[in-house]
């Protein structure tokens, strides 16, 4: 068997853990793998090598992917898609492999429909991809932000001021969610749930007059006031797939609640450091995990699948299971638990 395997979208750390376990249980199979450079775009403009053991060798803890990525859109153009099938004919690629998130895998699942032989690993560092309990990548992120607060907890207590942190997840609030509670933010804002500014306004005054002069509000990058259909964002600038690149949210809020509240108000934007460096111990086994399993079903002749977590499982489901619910791109959300926990520790 010839398998051609890519990384699209944004990167994600375990990204080179899941190439490593691809390759050395393919190995296994004697299957041969074709690493495609910088997602599709790597297979539009044939851009390939020779994935073997010696290529994977060294790179468990390393983040980023050593294939490159990028948000190429193969579908974007009409033509394209006559390209990307004939590019895989030329390449003798027998089986696409695709590690992604919703972009990816909605592409891999459009090649399943022209008779592809396809598999899915999700990916995504904002765990809201249907279908798996869990994408490798999230727990690092939530890692991440839960330093960042932890370090943000000494100087805004100094200097008796409230700090919005801002962090990423399009769509969904589970990094957010579970960043700030594992830092113990004293308020967690998610695309879930719109909030009132007035009412976060009351909550920093209600923990300032009991004597606790500091307060960290954990903000997704996605949340919204009340008053707001949009998201806020600082451009209109959008990427291959139409995603609009978010960002503001923390800026807005610190100088709406300095102005209200007449407490001094810093804001934080934790960005792609979220993405970016080592995979988690966690994230280093899921994604292991992830591309054994990916190469058995190859071996089982399995295809159109995505591999998923279910509850301590690894599983497969169907790739469209992924990526869509009743014909349309859907996303997990947040388990809204996880905030009426959260509220617990609110002011
Ligand atoms: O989808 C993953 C993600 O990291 C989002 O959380 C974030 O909004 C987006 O990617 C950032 O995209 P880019 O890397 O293109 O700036």
């Amino acid at each position: 068997m010839r398998i051609g395997i890519l990384t699209g979208g944004g990167d994600c750390p375990g990204l080179n853990a899941v190439l490593r376990a691809v390759v050395r249980r393919a190995d296994k199979y004697g299957f041969h793998v074709t690493g495609i450079r910088d997602g599709w775009k790597g297979l539009l403009e044939p851009d390939t090598y020779h994935l073997d053991a010696e290529a994977v060798s060294g790179i468990l803890h390393l983040g980023g992917t050593i294939l490159g990525t990028s948000r190429t859109n193969p579908f974007a153009k009409p033509e394209n898609e006559k390209k990307l099938l004939e590019n895989i004919k030329l390449l003798d690629l027998e089986v696409i492999m695709g590690v992604g998130g919703d972009d990816t895998l909605g592409v891999l699942n459009k090649l399943s429909g022209h008779g592809i032989k396809t598999i899915g690993i999700p990916k995504t560092i904002d765990n809201d991809l249907m279908g798996t309990d869990f994408t490798f990548g999230f727990y690092t992120a939530v890692d991440r932000v839960t330093a960042a607060i932890d370090n943000l907890h000494s100087t805004s207590e100094a200097h008796h001021r409230v700090m919005v942190v801002e962090i990423m997840g399009r769509h969904a609030g589970w990094i957010t969610a579970f960043g700030g509670l594992a830092g113990g933010a004293d308020l967690i804002l998610v695309p879930e749930k719109k909030f009132k500014i007035e009412e976060v306004c009351e909550s920093i005054k209600r923990r300032f007059a009991k004597g606790r002069k500091f307060f960290i509000i954990a903000a997704s990058e996605g949340a919204k006031p009340d008053e707001s259909e949009a998201l806020i964002t600082k451009t209109t600038k959008r990427d291959a797939f139409g995603n609009v690149m978010l960002g503001g949210i923390g800026e807005m809020l610190a100088e709406k609640i300095e102005e209200k509240t007449g407490f001094e108000t810093r804001h934080v934007v934790l960005g792609h450091l979220q993405r970016g460096g080592s995979p988690s111990a966690y994230d280093r086994i899921l994604g292991t995990r992830y591309g054994i399993k990916a190469a058995d079903l190859v071996h089982e002749g399995k295809f159109g699948r995505m591999v998923a977590l279910h509850g301590t499982e690894i599983v497969d489901i169907p790739l469209s299971e992924g990526v869509m619910a009743g014909g349309e791109k859907q996303y997990k959300l947040l388990d809204m638990a996880y905030m009426e926990l959260a509220e617990t520790f609110f002011a």
